[in-house]
């Protein structure tokens, strides 16, 4: 192997580019030739290449979104598609691809690797549902972005002793939800791995209300309900000033966290030395603080596992 090429696919997450920037260097650093891919699996099949140096990845590592830009594309799911990729990276002379993006583009890499072409992924999706995974690049950002946002909107629902739901992303997990609404004190927490509860929401609401609460915070994952239609049956129900916010794509930009840094830089790195090893159609995990390589076919056949303890404590820390 001489010559790899890296894109990112998908949702764009906060640690994208201190992945990007650990594949480079360290492909570099093992004397490979690195290639940037433009706009995903959409730049594969259109052959939009960028040469990689040192250089190029300078600055970045602090910076949210994805220098390599990101895409969905259809015509991906395609064989033809596929093949048209290969086609270009064979034209290229690149020996192996590190994907960085969500499960839909590790079913994309699958895809090429069946196929026969070398490929590597890193997790990136600030949902943290992949399995395989403790955690993917992105979620610890998006988390505490959610916290700053619940700890000013707290402050102004003490002022006016408000009711206030916040509606965080999370389409089929409640990963956010659950860590953004533990780690900010809310008061519940709606997920779509538990049983929504209203009449448990809304006696803890008028209970603390009796104990001479100032605020109440509710946080709901998009995938669960919409935060409008919470709040107008807490409206309905108790009588309660309640306002809705819905944080929507704020939570996907910003600066990584050092943790989503260190992640990047380690996943990053941990690819090249995979892909440049022989080893095709895995990604690289972290589970228990120990850097992994996980068949692309178990993280996408399995279900990632919310921790269910910390539900499970959110709501024993509410009373
Ligand atoms: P994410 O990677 O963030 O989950 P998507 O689900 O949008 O994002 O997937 C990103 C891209 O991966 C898709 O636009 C498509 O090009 C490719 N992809 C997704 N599913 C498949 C599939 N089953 N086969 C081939 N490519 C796929
Ligand atoms: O990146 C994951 C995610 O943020 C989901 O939680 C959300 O539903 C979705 O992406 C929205 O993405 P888009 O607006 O790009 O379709």
């Amino acid at each position: 192997m001489k010559k790899i090429a890296v894109l990112t696919s998908g949702g764009d997450a906060p640690g994208m580019n201190a992945a990007i920037r650990a594949v480079v260097r360290r492909g570099i650093y093992k004397r490979f030739e690195v290639l940037g891919v433009r706009f995903g699996y959409q730049g594969l099949i259109q052959g939009d290449y960028i040469p990689l140096e040192v250089g190029s990845v300078g600055d970045i590592i602090h910076r949210g979104g994805t220098v390599l830009y990101s895409a969905r594309c259809e015509a991906f799911k395609t064989e033809g598609g596929r093949k048209m990729a290969i086609r270009n990276l064979k034209e290229k002379e690149v020996d192996g691809l590190i994907v960085i993006g969500g499960d839909g583009s590790f079913r994309g890499a699958l895809q090429l690797t069946k196929m026969g072409y070398p490929t590597v992924g890193v997790p990136a999706t600030i949902d943290n549902d992949i399995a395989g995974t403790d955690f993917s690049l992105g979620f610890d950002t998006a988390v505490n972005t959610v916290i700053e946002a619940i700890d000013r909107i707290r402050d102004t629902a003490t002022s006016l002793e408000r009711t206030y739901v916040i509606e965080v992303m999370g389409r089929d997990r409640g990963n956010i939800a659950l860590w953004s609404g533990l780690a900010g004190g809310a008061e519940s927490i709606l997920i779509p791995e538990a049983q929504i509860d209203m009449d448990d929401i809304i006696e803890r609401l008028v209970q603390g209300q009796k104990r001479g609460k100032k605020h109440s915070i509710i946080i709901v994952a998009e995938g669960v309900a919409k935060g409008s239609n919470i709040g107008d049956v807490i409206r309905q129900r108790t009588g309660f000033e309640t306002r809705v916010t819905v944080l929507g794509h704020i939570q996907r930009g910003g600066s990584p966290t050092a943790f989503d840094r260190l992640l990047g830089s380690q996943m990053g790195a941990m690819a090249v030395d995979l892909l440049t090893a022989g080893k095709a159609g895995v990604m690289v995990g972290m589970q228990n603080n120990q850097l992994v390589a996980v068949p692309f076919e178990y993280a996408l056949s399995q279900s990632p596992q919310l921790p269910l303890t910390l539900y499970e404590l959110a709501h024993s820390l509410s009373i």
